[in-house]
């Protein structure tokens, strides 16, 4: 198939290689013309490890219009590049085209999922297909075993988007709940930052399985209000992403939160990391979301008071550890 993938940070990257290894006519487009003629240059991206070095093969544009020709369109910019990418395309996308959404977020202020955002501007008649998971491009780049899913209301088409892209390093599963993969993909980054204060103060595993478990509790029930299936926030793109984001040193968030817990000033964390901390703007984003969809969401709104009203974290958190008492699960059916 001809494919174009928009967007040549670390993930557009290894998605391009991995798909042309499959077997696809792949050209990776670029924000800047300079990226693109340095990317062709090279064969190397200085977002990835060293060593991996892209195929001869693959094709390299920083024109829009490469997308006109193309039967899938993977749209890999980051959140906030997502509809004015959306908006570029829309003219010269091919009849029968499918777009695959790989940006993780929410568009700030409308409280749009991305594809909700990418169909807004390409209109309905091209099917959104999401793909996500428990996915560092360090390490699918290197071929690491690895498992995500692809989610499209139209189940046919998500299992395209399935055969397109699994291969034996790259499991793919397939499922229709497009609303809970995006709600969990854009929320885990909150508990990031929140898992990485908890390991700055000093606290230990506990401290942290508590967060993740409570927290993808408090996720769902968010995502389910939203139209988003329960059983999806337990696979991949729920519990799966949060193990990865909330345990790995690659994730930005959880870096800005140590800091943050050992008591470097929130803005000051964030100039220190040089990069976007999707989570700290995620943490307005959601605390107010749930706000207007009057769902409960203690950890969110810790992290809130926290964050943006210079709560004490200590106090914080022994305020949620001593809220009233309650069963684990709601609704569970007793004897
Ligand atoms: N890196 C990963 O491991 C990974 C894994 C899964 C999903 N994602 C998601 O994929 C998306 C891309 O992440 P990334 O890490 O590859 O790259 P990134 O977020 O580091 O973005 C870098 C790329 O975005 C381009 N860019 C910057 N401004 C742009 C604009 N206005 N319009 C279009 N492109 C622009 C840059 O030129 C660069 O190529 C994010 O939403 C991220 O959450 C990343």
């Amino acid at each position: 198939m001809k494919i174009a993938v928009l967007g040549s940070g670390g993930w557009g990257t290894t998605l391009a290689m991995l798909l042309f290894e499959n077997g696809h006519d792949v050209t990776l487009w670029s924000y800047t013309q300079e990226e693109s003629d340095q990317l062709k240059k090279t064969r190397v991206n200085p977002l990835l490890p060293k060593d991996v070095v892209l195929p001869m093969g693959l094709q390299y544009t920083a024109n829009i219009t490469c997308v006109k020709d193309c039967d899938i369109v993977v749209m890999a910019t980051p959140s906030f590049a997502v509809r004015d990418t959306a908006k570029k395309i829309k003219t010269y996308l091919k009849e029968g085209a499918i777009v695959v959404s790989v940006s993780k977020g929410m568009e700030k202020d409308s409280f749009l999922r991305l594809s909700e955002v990418i169909t807004q501007e390409i209109g309905e008649k091209y099917p959104v297909v999401v793909l996500t998971g428990p996915t560092h491009a360090e390490e699918v780049a290197k071929r690491m075993p690895t498992g995500c899913v692809a989610a499209c209301e139209d189940i046919a088409v998500a299992e395209t988007i399935q055969d397109l892209f699994i291969n034996s390093y790259f499991r793919v599963y397939s499922t229709n709940d497009v609303i809970g993969v995006e709600v969990g993909a854009a929320l885990k980054n909150v508990l990031a930052l929140c898992a990485g204060c908890t390991v700055g103060m000093g606290y230990g595993d506990n401290t942290k399985a508590i967060l993740m478990t409570r927290g993808i509790t408090e996720i769902a029930r968010l995502g389910v209000a939203m139209g988003g299936k329960r059983e999806t926030f337990a696979g991949l793109a729920g519990i799966g992403d949060l193990i990865v984001t909330c345990t790995s040193l690659n994730s930005r968030n959880n870096r800005a939160g140590i800091l943050i817990g050992q008591g470097v000033p929130v803005t000051e964390a964030i100039t220190q990391i040089g990069a976007v901390v999707e989570g700290y703007y995620a943490v307005d984003s959601i605390y107010w979301l749930a706000k207007k969809m009057g769902v409960e969401m203690p950890i969110t709104e810790a992290a809130y008071r926290t964050f943006y009203e210079n709560a004490d974290m200590k106090t914080v958190i022994r305020e949620l550890m001593t809220r009233e008492k309650r069963r684990e699960i709601d609704n569970i059916d007793l004897p």
